[in-house]
């Protein structure tokens, strides 16, 4: 291949073109990301919270009354908070019985760490001591600490806890030391290691693996949960922010239990932490295809009421408050004593997923959105079009979105690799005029579902076209973002986890190389191809970028071809400086999954002549200033 850039033809792209969606699926939140170890510390899983009606499910699940002389029972009667009405009732007769969670999958623990224990307690008989220990599978206690339960209704306690060796799997157990009554709720074990240390933080090493990709913006609660599978199941913001105890959890339409503990404040906060854009996604109004699909969606087939969409929409209303709203307005207040008096300065926001484009969504999000452009016209409202394969409702979406005048719409598309090899013009024809695109889940699936060389050098491939129309797609996620190990109801995903490991794929690679090396202009390069082969012409993508802010220039090749290509690199008028270029290439078999980057230095002179490996993904980087 002979390129030779065209610094003249050079245009503006969108700076936020790589970004990560987030979705609690695959356990990412509770169990996942979100720092808390104890599983169920509010005492509301239920049977509802799985499909079937899973009686396990209840609100003793991973708690545990070992011993005699005592009970352990869950009480609505006198609760800290409306909101979360369960708590746990241990009745002592004789002391020595003990209670314990045992975490999600267990309660890794490290030597020397600090841990963070804080309950609600309240006596209402007797009057003693609790001891509240961690330990180990073997029966080793690794931290302990006594609390005085209140006696004079629901008080909470916190005690730090310095673990004196490693655990993969501890519990934390209570035991009360003296007969009596007592109730116990919102029992919470956090490290106090967490990402940049905030409280009701996020597990340290996965929220840095996740920055580590630089990601422009990051989109949240979803996917299918930011709308759920019934109106019952809509994520409403508002129930994930404020205390603890006072947040409403809710069933997650993956299969598990919410508890709302990582919520909206703690996504922004994220945001502001990493230096990424926020980027909400509403339901329209309308759960996952319009309808209640499941029992416990809340039953109701459509979208929620007309009469209740005026509530509905000034909850979005709000939320543009809470995020943007100085101190002194009502939400704006919220986020300030929640801990964050600065703006989250928020400019986009989502609104719908995937939805079927009915008459039902487009009343709703036609109310929606005239609305928000109306009291907010500096934010970008992200329509949904979904995915093409979906026929009239991907066109149907366009239609309104062209009808509406929509600023941006969220494009979704799981394809096969060949798909992204045999479409990469698929936005070069794009009419200007249209909405942008945020393509806002996409992924190259192979029969299997693995994560491997072949699917992260398709998306690679893929994110060369999206570079060279920048200027038409504003941004991408890659989806979905995080998986917990033996948790899993869909692959590939970006990341997967245990308890104590994260497990980076190849993809993730892939996306990192995107965000550690975006631009903010495209420079068109005119090719010749020693083959023109369409079956070889399409297993090689380059793109030209630049970034203004450094006047770097970044070089970006792909090569899907089973054999090493050669390429001939005319830079035009651009004149690097320095001596040498930064070269970073991942490469090897199509089923690795495995393969790393490997970055070094070379002589500027290669960068004119460079071999690209068979299966490669080459990132050339320069000096021009
Ligand atoms: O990314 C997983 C799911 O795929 C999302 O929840 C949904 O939007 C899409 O169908």
């Amino acid at each position: 291949v002979k390129l030779a850039v065209q610094a003249d033809r050079a245009k503006p792209i969108s700076n936020l073109l790589t970004g990560v969606f987030f979705e609690d699926i695959n356990y990412a939140a509770d169990g996942g990301i979100y720092a808390e170890l104890i599983q169920n510390r509010d005492f509301e899983y239920a049977p509802g919270d799985k499909e079937g009606h899973d009686t396990a499910w209840k609100s003793t699940h991973s708690w545990t009354l070992q011993g005699d002389h005592a009970t352990f029972t869950i009480d609505t009667a006198t609760p800290i908070h409306i909101n979360n009405p369960h708590y746990a009732v241990l009745d002592i007769k004789a002391p020595g019985a003990v209670l314990f969670n045992t975490g999600f999958d267990g309660i890794t623990i490290r030597k020397g760490e600090q841990y963070k224990l804080s309950l609600f307690t309240k006596q209402t008989r007797g009057k003693g001591k609790l001891l509240v220990q961690l330990v180990s599978r073997e029966g080793k206690v690794l931290a302990q600490t006594n609390i005085t339960p209140s006696t004079s209704g629901w008080k909470r306690t916190s005690a730090m806890l310095v673990a004196n060796a490693d655990a993969p799997d501890a519990r934390l157990q209570l035991q009360p030391l003296s007969i009596g009554r007592l109730q116990l709720d919102m029992i919470s074990f956090f490290p106090q290691k967490t990402f940049k240390e905030r409280e009701n933080g996020l597990r340290a090493d996965l929220a840095q693996a996740v920055a580590d990709i630089h990601p422009r913006f990051i989109r949240f609660p979803g996917g299918c949960v930011a709308h759920g599978d019934g109106l019952g199941n809509i994520y409403h913001w508002k129930n994930t922010i404020g205390p603890l105890e006072a947040r409403i959890p809710q069933r997650n339409l993956w299969g598990y239990h919410q508890t709302a503990g990582l919520g909206y404040f703690e996504y922004f906060r994220y945001c502001a932490d990493i230096g990424a854009e926020p980027l909400p996604v509403l339901s329209a109004g309308v759960p996952c295809q319009n309808s209640g699909t499941s029992a416990t969606g809340g039953g109701q087939q459509g979208g929620i009421p007309l009469e209740q969409m005026d509530a509905y929409i000034q909850d979005i209303l709000d939320l543009v408050e809470y995020a943007n709203g100085d101190i002194n307005t009502t939400w704006g207040k919220k986020r300030a004593e929640a801990g964050h008096p600065q703006p989250f300065n928020l400019k986009y926001i989502g609104i719908g997923n995937e939805d079927l484009i009915t008459d039902i969504f487009e009343q709703r999000f036609t109310m929606i959105y005239q609305a928000v452009k109306a009291k907010y016209p500096g934010i970008t409202v992200i329509g949904t079009v979904g995915p093409f394969w979906e026929g009239t409702d991907y066109e149907e979406g366009w239609q309104l979105a062209g009808k509406l005048k929509v600023p941006m719409v969220d494009e979704h598309y799981y394809v096969p690799p060949g798909w992204l090899i045999h479409n990469q013009d698929f936005y070069d024809k794009y009419d200007h005029s249209k909405s942008k695109v945020y393509l806002g889940e996409y992924a190259a699936h192979l029969p299997g579902r693995p994560n491997n060389l072949e699917t992260a050098l398709a998306e690679a491939l893929y994110l060369t076209a999206l570079e060279r129309n920048g200027d038409v797609v504003s941004m991408s996620s890659y989806a979905p973002l995080l998986a917990k190990e033996g948790h899993t109801q869909w692959n590939p995903d970006l990341i997967y986890f245990n308890n104590s490991e994260v497990k980076p794929t190849v993809g993730y690679e892939v996306q990192k190389l995107y965000g550690l090396h975006a631009g903010d202009q495209y420079l068109p390069a005119a090719a010749t191809l020693s083959n023109n082969q369409e079956a070889v012409r399409k297993r090689i993508a380059w793109s030209v970028v630049r970034d203004t802010k450094t006047q770097d220039l970044v070089i970006k090749l792909v090569n899907l071809l089973p054999v090493s290509v050669h390429t001939t690199m005319d830079l035009g008028s651009i004149h690097p400086t320095g001596a040498t270029a930064v070269k970073t290439v991942l490469q090897g078999q199509p089923a690795d999954k495995n393969a790393r980057p490997v970055t070094g230095s070379i002589p500027l002179a290669e960068v004119s002549r460079m071999e690209l490996p068979a299966y490669s993904f080459t990132v050339i980087r320069l000096k021009t200033n």
